[in-house]
């Protein structure tokens, strides 16, 4: 994958001119914060074949081996909202969908997942008046008890254009998809861990509201509005 075959599949894309393609860095996200502090504009892209330092949600660390994986990040230059990862996770389970045939379901918040296992991560992070989205899809390589990827399932995809279809379809992200986002999000209905702060509590998952938090019943019948924190659902990643 080189700056070339991704940008022969985005021929005229607004975001085009703003491409960064990286034989590796630490992170893509800390890349482009960087960046973004130097004033990169809304809709600067940086792709990397390797990070050496990649980054996931809650502190944790994203293995990013060398071609095996997309790892890409976003600048945009908006409001914050607390629907930019749904919207995220909408536009790469588009983009996966189109380049692959796979369909993979969404585990909320940030997660995409085939067969029970995590086939990619979206960090999103605020950086003064810049907000970076980072995509990260496990394409080869990866298979274990948490994490699958596309070879693993079967699928044939090119990188180059994948990543463009990922691009393109980030670049049409709206609010609109929210309903997308819970057709596909297998965490609505479920029974769940809720961990938060060194906490575990179960509860039960009745609907995600318009901003993309979780509305859940704890154990005692009281309701809650979740928004961050991690949300393990029974089967998945090991969890049983
Ligand atoms: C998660 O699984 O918690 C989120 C993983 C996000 C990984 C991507 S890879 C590209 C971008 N750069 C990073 O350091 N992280 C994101």
């Amino acid at each position: 994958m080189t700056k070339e075959t991704v940008l022969s599949h985005l021929q005229g894309h607004p975001w085009a001119e703003h491409l960064i393609v990286l034989a590796t860095v630490g992170s893509t996200n800390q890349y482009l914060k960087e960046l973004a502090a130097a004033g990169a504009p809304h809709g600067t892209v940086v792709i990397a074949d390797h990070q050496s330092a990649g980054r996931g949600r809650l502190g944790r660390s994203f293995l990013s081996p060398k071609g095996q994986g997309l790892y890409l990040s976003v600048l945009l230059r908006q409001k914050p909202d607390l629907r930019l990862t749904p919207m995220a996770a909408v536009a790469v389970r588009r983009a996966i969908l189109q380049e692959t045939g796979l369909a993979p379901q969404i585990k909320w918040i940030n997660d995409l997942v085939c067969g029970g296992k995590k086939l990619c991560g979206i960090l999103t992070e605020l950086c003064g008046d810049a907000i970076i989205v980072g995509i990260g899809i496990n394409c080869s390589g990866i298979a274990h008890e948490a994490a699958t990827s596309l070879e693993v399932l079967g699928a044939a995809f090119d990188r180059s254009r994948l990543a463009a279809q990922v691009i393109d379809q980030l670049s049409q992200m709206s609010p609109a998809q929210m309903q997308e986002y819970k057709t596909h999000c297998l965490t609505i209905g479920q029974d769940v861990q809720l961990h938060q702060n060194g906490t575990m509590r179960l509860a039960h998952v009745d609907d995600m509201d318009e901003e993309g938090a979780l509305l859940v019943t704890l154990e005692d019948g009281t309701k809650e509005r979740i928004f961050s924190g991690e949300v393990s659902v029974r089967g998945m990643y090991g969890y049983v």
